[in-house]
């Protein structure tokens, strides 16, 4: 049977069951479980020792790849895991000899959240490869490829895989309107062919993509160029699965999936049911979903460790908002998070209308780290502190870099209004630059290796300095047994999870007296058959889970007290990264004295006074919360 021509797949005419024919045509599949999955379901916190019992029986299934690597593990695992992230590529290449490792590669940013120097993201990339790494999916969050410049010499010299992506974003609910058309994505394709890409991925990183605009933009992809295709959806808004199969009905080469536990949500299809659905088809990927399933399993042991990481309330696994409001997942629990740290989570919905607004002025990026995060940390800033509307009082450090061009090029020009505001005595010049970003940052490698003496042993260390001076340095500190690793970064054991599990059926049964001295009390909530419950329990990972909540908030406000002495205050946790004076030093009031880090943005603080720094009571890596003194500073006689 043939029905090509209508879109439907060719079928065998055999038992497939017991005789299963080679596709003429199998779909190439990538497991994205021990990088996407976890990321995207419980906050990229996965360990390596959770990943190892299932890392030898991956490596049997016959992916096309495995992404084990890149995007945000590389930031959690020093900074919340206490982990070597060098040492999972390596430790898991030795349980998966066969299947091509590959990463997510954010470009010019590296692994972090902005621009690195060309002589870090050459050093970066070659390390990589070292490590173990094959394939390497490079993307840019504005889609301006003179990002991928330099990694993708670096790949091209140790002769792996570059893998261009172009993100696939959108301003309406379909793929169409003025900016996010066809058109403008043939021409990125057009673009990643001229730079000799291996092969291409269109990436949904929002789950954006309906099923019918992955049909046709992939026939019309395919018509310009024969390079595979690959196509990464995620599955938030519901929609995922239907974009796959139209996708593979289309001709797409490749498809990115996770198994079972770590799918579906703001994660990935699940591969079990396409691996099915495609058998006995000229498509069918050749997978044995008996070996899928066992993965599966092993997975279900070790998923109640990271629990307690889903803070996701809602029955539904789809959310649509991500296609109402254009936030991915990811966005929209920073927001969330933000505007509960700020006292203001009633002002969500003014958030979501004035999005749009602030995407437009800066220039209709595409949403994704760390664009997402940064006209997303501006809109909230804009709805709290503006008096009028477009006013931007308090522009953000990254909003600035944005503006001179740090990132790249806008889809759309910048708002000039808010471009020559942002640039008012920015430090490297009031006109914006059209230079590629990476051309005009001096060398960084040498300055991170000095940071770094003294606590780094070899270049992996140094490097882990170079993308993030201050938790890097924390993390070295760790590795060497300098610095206790704290109780909240170790990992939980199911043995503690079951203990927890107990204490809240107990709650739930009244047998629990109420003895907590407060400090270590933490609120669950509960499901037990369909009716939901709160309850409160002692462990001493409350004060781990409130510390983790109290770290992921952003921003600090300053109060200048009335009467003259200015006392610069914590209105929000976040962690000092600078303290640009010390005690006895003049300052005047529009000087930057201290930048902090909340949200993954950097925002600095000015003193608000002329005067005599009298009180420094935090320095860089220090942890603030709300209501905290930082620095006080008096005026001059
Ligand atoms: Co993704």
């Amino acid at each position: 049977m043939t029905y090509d021509k209508h879109g439907v797949l060719e079928m065998a005419e055999v038992n497939y069951a017991s005789n299963r024919p080679a596709a003429s045509n199998p779909i190439k599949i990538n497991d994205v479980s021990l990088r996407d999955g976890h990321q995207s379901l419980f906050a990229t916190r996965g360990r390596t020792e959770d990943m190892i019992p299932v890392a030898e029986m991956i490596d049997e299934i016959g992916y096309n790849a495995v992404e084990v690597w890149g995007g945000a593990t590389f930031d959690t695992m020093h900074r919340f895991l206490g982990e070597d992230p060098w040492e999972r590529l390596r430790t898991l290449k030795k349980y998966m000899p066969q299947t091509p490792f590959s990463m997510l590669l954010r470009g010019q940013n590296i692994v972090g959240y902005r621009n690195y120097a060309d002589d870090v993201v050459r050093a970066f990339v070659q390390r990589s490869i070292d490590n173990g790494m094959d394939i390497f999916r490079v993307f840019d969050a504005l889609n301006d490829f003179r990002n991928f410049e330099i990694a993708a010499e670096v790949i091209k010299e140790n002769k792996k895989h570059l893998q261009g992506a172009v993100c696939y974003t959108l301003t309406e609910q379909r793929l169409g309107g003025e900016v996010y058309n066809m058109e403008y994505y043939l021409n990125k394709v057009k673009e990643l062919v001229e730079i000799g890409v291996d092969s291409i991925c269109l990436k949904d990183m929002a789950g954006l993509l309906a099923p019918y605009d992955a049909y046709n933009i992939i026939r019309e992809i395919k018509k310009i160029t024969d390079i595979p295709l690959n196509l990464h959806t995620h599955f938030t808004s519901g929609m995922g699965d239907l974009a796959i199969f139209k996708a593979i009905e289309a001709g797409v080469d490749i498809v990115d999936t996770c198994i079972g536990p770590y799918a579906y949500r703001t994660s990935h299809p699940a591969v079990e049911p396409i691996v099915i659905s495609l058998l006995g088809t000229n498509r069918d990927s050749g997978m044995s979903i008996k070996k899928i399933t066992a993965i599966a399993d092993e997975m279900e042991v070790h998923i109640p460790k990271y629990k307690h990481l889903d803070n996701n309330p809602k029955y539904a696994i789809t959310d649509i908002s991500v296609i109402l409001h254009q936030t991915p997942g990811g966005m929209l629990s920073n927001l969330v998070n933000q505007l509960k740290a700020m006292d203001s989570l009633h002002r969500l919905e003014e958030v979501f209308q004035m999005l749009p607004k602030v995407r437009k002025d800066l220039g209709n990026v595409p949403l994704v780290t760390p664009t997402s995060q940064i006209v997303g940390v501006q809109t909230v800033n804009n709805v709290l502190f503006d008096k009028e509307e477009g006013e931007y009082a308090q522009i953000t450090e990254q909003v600035k870099d944005l503006c001179f061009g740090m990132y790249g090029k806008t889809t759309d020009p910048i708002n000039p209004e808010v471009q020559k505001k942002a640039l008012e005595g920015y430090p490297k010049g009031e006109n914006p630059t059209t230079e590629r970003p990476g051309s005009i940052l001096e060398p960084e490698l040498d300055e991170a290796k000095e940071k770094a003496s003294g606590l780094a042993r070899d270049i992996d260390d140094e490097l882990i300095v170079a993308l993030y001076p201050v938790t890097g340095k924390r993390f070295l500190r760790w590795k060497y047994g300098q610095e206790d690793i704290p109780l909240e970064f170790k990992p939980r054991t199911l043995g503690q999870v079951e203990k927890e599990e107990r204490l809240i059926r107990k709650a739930l049964a009244g047998e629990l007296t109420s003895n907590g001295n407060g400090r270590s009390r933490r609120e669950l909530e509960v499901t037990v058959d369909g009716e939901r419950f709160t309850v409160e329990i002692n462990d001493p990972y409350s004060q781990e889970l409130a510390n983790r909540s109290r770290r992921s908030h952003r921003a600090v406000a300053q109060e200048v007290e009335e009467g003259g002495s200015g006392k610069l205050i914590a209105s929000i946790p976040a962690m000092i990264v600078e303290i640009k004076k010390k005690v006895g030093d003049k300052v005047n009031a529009d000087e930057i004295v201290a930048v902090f880090e909340a949200m993954k943005m950097m925002n600095s603080m000015k003193a608000g006074i002329d005067g005599v720094v009298k009180e420094v009571n935090f320095s860089a890596g220090d942890n603030i919360s709300k209501g905290d003194v930082i620095m006080v500073i008096e005026p001059e006689e």
